[in-house]
């Protein structure tokens, strides 16, 4: 099976040495407060993802209606068709300021954001993938042409230009869902490109289809439970017109029924060790994926088995209860997407702090800050050790972690001896799977305690000077090396409690 390469254990040796060019250098460091990096990310991508599935959606629907009223299907005297078309052209001018004004503004917002959070992951991305990006927006650019075409002579041109621009639109559409699916999954299941280096490799990867699929069906509810909407705000419909227009719509929401089963097999194709942090190994991963599949369940159940067998309409205020849900469903969906890779930005080849595994090792050696140019924020620190701990943090920790904020370093240690403190950083992979190994020297590691309990001691203007003590300095060295510099997955697959 697929998740058997996903899984496996590094071979981290083999794969640092293709990173040089994302890793070399310390690249600017942006400090956003009390939210942690990760939830920014997660934050622009899940409306990013919710408005750009519903484009995806809608250009299918559309093309749906524009079939059926062409056919006018089993309608003789074409009032069918012309429900159909009169929605059509009323949906679309929403579907066009939603998505290509939202939708732009959303993407660039998650490159400014994944830039701003690991501009190393971003460049491998672009390096691997970088004829994928071109083509997914040459795609883009074809969306927006037939769109506008469509939006601007609807009304002049005949059906089959109709048919055919829609059709440009809606394939144009999913063709980019396809493509910047196999990047994003790559991200997670890298597979056979660990070794190969293969861009197919790559970007048909083990959770390639099942996502792909996933998402496409998520595209399709949005859209059907967005057109509904727009079905309610248009005044030029009366009762029955509604009611017809909804059960054309109705083949769009039957396939949420499907998504447990294709959640089940994108279950099944995903490591091992981000399978574990979903079922119960990392309570706020269990808790999204909980409110994932409830969410949808709640969705599937109401749109699909009310709409089809009950001939069940929805009111505006469902309608926009349904959205609400689906809107958590993809926003939950979308967190556990981002944090089942934990520890790793891309699997086994850089970690969420953008340091190489393979790096580990030697920056154990000669330190992750050393020549990191860049200021700290605020006041100069009383020392040298305080300053140097605060750097470190910024550049291993912060990525998950705030300091008093979400997720909260000073909470989280807020009850240790300064001995536990050196102990379980220093042995970050095992204390939770899901951080890397600390990747800096010992005495690095000694300087990030002091910061720690200087911060929690309420940061007075005086801390201890001079070099730190030598017994501790020997104990932390003992700890990293019975640590290693192995992810801490590698331990929980390989004769960890299952
Ligand atoms: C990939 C993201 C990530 C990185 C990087 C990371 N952590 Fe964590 N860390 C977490 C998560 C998630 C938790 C779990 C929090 C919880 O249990 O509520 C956690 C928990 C902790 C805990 C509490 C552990 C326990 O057993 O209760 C400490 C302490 C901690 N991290 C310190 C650090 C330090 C120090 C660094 C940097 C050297 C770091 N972390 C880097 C994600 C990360």
């Amino acid at each position: 099976m697929g998740c058997a390469a996903a899984g496996g254990s590094p071979t981290s040796a083999a794969l640092g040495e293709t990173l040089q060019v994302a890793t070399d250098g310390h690249l600017p460091v942006s400090d956003f407060g009390p939210a942690i990096h990760g939830m920014l990310i997660g934050g622009v991508g899940i409306l990013h993802v919710f408005v750009a599935q519903f484009a995806v959606g809608s250009g299918a629907l559309l093309l749906y209606l524009q079939a059926r009223a062409d056919s006018a299907h089993g309608d003789a005297n074409g009032t069918d068709a012309a429900l159909c078309r009169r929605f059509l052209d009323g949906f679309f001018p929403f579907l066009v300021l939603v998505s290509f004004v939202f939708g732009a503004l959303t993407g660039v917002g998650m490159w400014l954001t994944a830039i701003q959070v690991s501009a190393p992951t971003i460049g491998l991305m672009v390096r691997e993938f970088h004829w994928l990006w071109a083509a997914e927006w040459c795609f883009f650019l074809l969306e927006v042409v037939a769109g506008y075409l469509f939006y601007r002579f609807r009304r002049r041109v005949s059906p089959s230009t109709r048919l055919a621009l829609l059709a440009l639109y809606a394939v144009a559409s999913w063709m980019s869902l396809f493509l910047i699916n196999g990047i994003l999954s790559w991200q997670l299941t890298p597979g056979e490109w660990l070794q190969s280096r293969a861009v197919w490799d790559g970007f048909f990867n083990p959770s390639f289809w099942p996502s792909l699929v996933y998402r496409t069906l998520v595209s399709w509810t949005l859209a059907a439970l967005a057109a509904t909407l727009v079905v309610h705000l248009m005044p030029e419909f009366d009762r029955e017109a509604r009611r017809a227009l909804q059960n054309r719509f109705a083949p769009f929401f039957a396939p949420t029924l499907l998504m447990p089963l294709v959640g089940l097999w994108y279950l099944a194709v995903i490591p091992a060790d981000s399978r574990s942090w979903l079922l119960g190994g990392s309570i706020a991963m269990t808790m999204f994926l909980g409110i994932a599949v409830a969410a949808s369940t709640v969705l599937g159940l109401f749109a699909a088995v009310g709409r089809l067998w009950q001939g069940l309409t929805f009111d505006r205020s469902t309608t926009l209860l349904l959205l609400a849900l689906a809107f958590a469903a993809t926003g939950a969906g979308e967190f556990v997407r981002e944090g089942v890779r934990k520890p790793f930005t891309v699997r086994n080849v850089l970690y969420s702090n953008a340091i190489a595994p393979a790096e580990v090792a030697r920056l154990r050696e000669v330190g992750s800050v050393t020549d990191d140019p860049y200021p700290l924020r605020g006041a100069p620190l009383p020392t040298d050790e305080l300053t140097l701990g605060a750097k470190v943090f910024r550049a291993q920790c912060r990525v998950c972690h705030s300091i008093d904020g979400a997720n909260g370093v000073l909470h989280l240690t807020g009850t240790w001896t300064p001995g536990q403190i050196r102990m379980n950083v220093a042995k970050l992979q095992r204390t939770k799977p899901f951080m890397p190994p600390f990747a800096g020297t010992p005495q690095e590691l000694e300087a990030l305690t002091q910061w720690l309990l200087w911060l929690r001691s309420e940061r007075p203007a005086r801390w201890r000077e001079g070099p730190p003590e030598p017994g501790n300095l020997a104990e932390i060295a003992a700890w990293l090396t019975e640590a290693g510099t192995e992810p801490g997955s590698v331990h929980a697959e390989h004769g960890g409690p299952r």
